[in-house]
């Protein structure tokens, strides 16, 4: 039996961790096995092409790398957890949480095509990492809306304004726009769940968007019943 996979996606600084975090603590709190995994998967050698190209080695400029080339980079770290970590837990029907997925590629890498082959990329990817690859397909996808100025500054917050902390995607203003255009793109099409994260003005609290998650989820696989 197929197990479940939920992926958290948003663009950088939306809070993708600290949902996964507060996800995964009330899964644990009420004795729901599940995996927790998270991409890129840094602690591992399958992401070296992802880090020489978020450091720029390929060029500073995210679109230095097309979006067929940097997908692929994301894609194979993926398949490289996929098997040597969470294959055996997905297989056995366990629940898995992803901090970014094979969806990531779409939100990240999308703005480097044409528009008029958006659809065309989508289904690239689709068939390459779920039926060419044999990533399992997320069940259910987040996407947590946060507004740029607001993710922008949760971002110099956590790095205390050393901007040589960020990567190539992170310091490009122009291109975090674009992402948000071409991720609203994927959200629509893929039906993922959009869950805002400034409401009225004001940016909602970890724990509000945490119940807003869990609600969603627990009206989608009512076998969880985690709210
Ligand atoms: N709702 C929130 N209210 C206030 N601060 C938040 C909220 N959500 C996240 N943060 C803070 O914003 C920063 C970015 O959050 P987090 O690391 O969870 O985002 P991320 O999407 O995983 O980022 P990245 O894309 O860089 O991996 C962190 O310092 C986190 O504590
Ligand atoms: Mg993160």
């Amino acid at each position: 039996m197929a197990g479940k996979l939920i992926a958290i996606e948003g663009l950088d600084g939306s809070g993708k961790e600290t949902q996964t975090k507060l996800l995964c603590e009330a899964l644990s709190s009420r004795k729901i096995v599940f995996q927790k995994i998270s991409f890129p998967d840094y602690e591992s050698p399958s992401s070296s092409l992802v880090k020489m190209y978020l450091n720029g080695d390929f060029g500073n400029q995210p679109g230095d790398v097309n979006a067929y080339a940097a997908s692929s980079f994301y894609a194979v770290d993926r398949f490289a957890s996929y098997r040597r970590y969470w294959k055996k837990a997905y297989d056995r029907g366990d629940l898995i949480i992803a901090d970014r997925y094979t969806t990531s590629n779409l939100v990240f890498q999308l703005p480097k095509v044409e528009k008029e082959k958006w659809g065309e990329f989508l289904k690239w990817l689709e068939d390459y990492e779920y039926e060419k690859l044999g990533l399992p397909k997320p069940n259910l996808t987040f996407y947590l809306e946060m507004p740029e100025e607001v993710s922008e500054q949760l971002l110099n917050e956590r790095y205390h304004g050393d901007e040589s902390q960020k990567d190539i995607h992170e310091k490009d203003c122009s291109f975090q726009h674009a992402c948000r255009e071409s991720a609203a793109f994927a959200a629509q099409t893929l039906q993922w769940q959009i869950i805002h994260c400034v409401e009225n003005g004001r940016l909602r609290t970890p724990e509000e968007i945490h119940r807003e998650m869990t609600q969603k989820i627990d009206k989608e696989f009512s076998a969880y019943a985690i709210v």
